[in-house]
């Protein structure tokens, strides 16, 4: 099967978008329908689970949290690794069993595994009880897709990415404090190994002045925080005329007057100097950064067509560390890249030595469908790989704990996002440096920035108390 291409579908404009909504919503027909919606993967889709329950909500929707009750299913999913596919597969799997008891329920699937030709054609298939699939380029066509009526499976999915249309403020945002703003689309990088750029499409930045409208609305409305969100924020703008580059965005969106600016995810290549100064010269950015290294071998590197090499990204590693006071640094790591040798394994493992991470997401590397490196030979066992995982995990854990230890009895500054799922007398929230702490204190102050002692640490999180509350 081949996707359809987006140019030849008829592109829209924001208001005509926003008409067709109206007009939906006051025909009455999904008035009072529920809609349940599952998100999988990274923070681009759980912004776009927020703009597709806001465009639902739109147009009569309502939101329920059990999906046995809802007239509308939708699972929004991720490609980035083999075990997302088959936690889909397995949720699907339940959905099937409700609609023969529920015939009309719509079960709808989008994201990331929707712009797959396999899954496409899997589902086709093998899935028949699927109604609808939409993929990551036509969110806003939503609506007018479920108002057609659905004779056989309805698959609508884009292989080329469309225009970026503004909807406003549409979005259904899980929190009244953290705010996501998206500033780019998709991604020009193409590592190797890495499916994003085929699922997303190539790279879209945002007009500045669209994004800097929507965080003075943000914080208009009360949102303390926001995170700038891309696959590469550093090379915003570069695929815009005459558009600013990441660094000037930063030092703009910090002039808004908004608490706390965060952003992600950061690819070292494009990482410069002027961006280091903007994150150290403003008290509004927050001293967090998270900068995905990989691998610490060279030769695995360049496979990845990852453009930087370890020196490089140490030096980088450096000159954060030296200019921006007390900065946190994440990263992600891959272990078990095609035929890497336990030599380039242990560069890793010296680079991780040397940075000692707050903490680190590692993965066993998971061939993705049409990648440059599904096509590369591979001479290392699985349980090879899985050893060596438990082998890296052990290291970085130490690490986060470490780094975690010496924030007792210091005071940091804590942005209380809600009550703390293990423990209801307690909030949680972040430091400036996004370490999740968990607080003892009155939830009337769910929302503040609050000066917090912090008396535990853990590998993964932080006790703490305010003093004179
Ligand atoms: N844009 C981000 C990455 C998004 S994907 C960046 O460049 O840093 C998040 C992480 O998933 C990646 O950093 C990488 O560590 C991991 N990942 C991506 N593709 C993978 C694959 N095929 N197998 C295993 N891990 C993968
Ligand atoms: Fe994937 Fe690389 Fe783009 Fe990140 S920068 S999304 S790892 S291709
Ligand atoms: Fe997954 Fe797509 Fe994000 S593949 S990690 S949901 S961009």
């Amino acid at each position: 099967m081949n996707l359809p291409n987006m140019q030849n579908a008829k592109k829209r404009t924001n208001k005509e978008v926003l008409y067709i909504y109206d007009n939906i919503k006051s025909s009455s027909i999904f008035k009072d329908k529920k809609y349940y919606i599952k998100t999988y993967g990274c923070q681009m889709n759980v912004h776009d689970s927020e703009e597709i329950k806001g465009i639902l909500e739109n147009i009569g929707f309502k939101e329920t949290d059990k999906f046995e009750d809802a007239n509308l299913i939708i699972l929004n999913t991720c490609a980035i690794r083999e075990n997302a596919h088959d936690k889909v597969f397995g949720f699907l799997g339940r959905c099937k069993h409700l609609k023969k008891e529920k015939k009309d329920c719509i079960i709808a699937l989008c994201g990331c595994m929707a712009q797959e030709e396999s899954v496409v054609n899997e589902i086709l298939s093998k899935h028949k009880y699927i109604d609808l699939v939409f993929g990551t380029h036509n969110i806003n066509e939503l609506p007018k897709l479920l108002v057609q009526k659905q004779e056989d499976i309805k698959i609508n999915v884009y292989s080329k990415e469309g225009e970026v249309i503004e909807l406003g403020e549409i979005y259904k945002r899980d929190s009244k404090y953290t705010a996501w703003v998206n500033i780019m689309y998709g991604c020009d990088k193409f590592c190797t190994y890495c499916i994003v750029p085929y699922t997303r499409g190539k790279q879209r930045s945002r007009k500045s002045e669209d994004i800097l409208k929507e965080v003075e609305a943000l914080k208009k409305i009360g949102y303390k925080e926001i995170t700038l969100l891309g696959q590469n924020v550093n090379a915003y703008g570069k695929d815009l005329e005459n558009e600013m580059d990441f660094g000037t965005l930063l030092e703009k969106v910090s002039k808004t007057g908004i608490e706390r600016i965060r952003f992600v995810t950061s690819h070292p290549w494009d990482f410069t100097d002027k961006m280091i100064d903007v994150i150290a010269n403003n008290d509004n950015i927050m001293p967090y950064i998270h900068l995905p290294l990989q691998s610490g071998s060279n030769r695995i590197l360049k496979l990845m067509g990852r453009r930087y090499t370890k020196e490089e990204y140490l030096e980088l590693y450096r000159k954060i560390k030296e200019k921006v006071k007390n900065v946190a640094i994440t990263t992600d790591i891959i272990v078990g890249f095609p035929n890497e040798t336990e030599e380039d394994f242990n560069e890793t493992l010296d680079v991780v030595n040397k940075c000692k991470y707050d903490g680190a997401f590692t993965f066993i590397y998971s061939p993705r469908e049409n990648t440059p490196a599904s096509k590369m030979e591979d001479s290392i066992t699985l349980e090879e790989k899985e050893k060596r995982l438990q082998r890296l995990n052990e290291i970085v854990n130490k690490y986060s704990k470490e780094n975690n230890e010496k924030y007792i009895n210091t005071y940091q500054k804590v942005l209380l996002i809600g009550e703390s799922e293990k423990d209801e007398n307690k909030l949680y929230g972040y430091t400036e440096t996004m370490k999740l702490v968990n607080v003892e204190c009155s939830k009337d102050l769910i929302g503040n920035i609050e000066l917090v002692k912090i008396t535990d640490a853990k590998s993964f999180s932080l006790d703490g108390v305010i003093e004179n509350a």
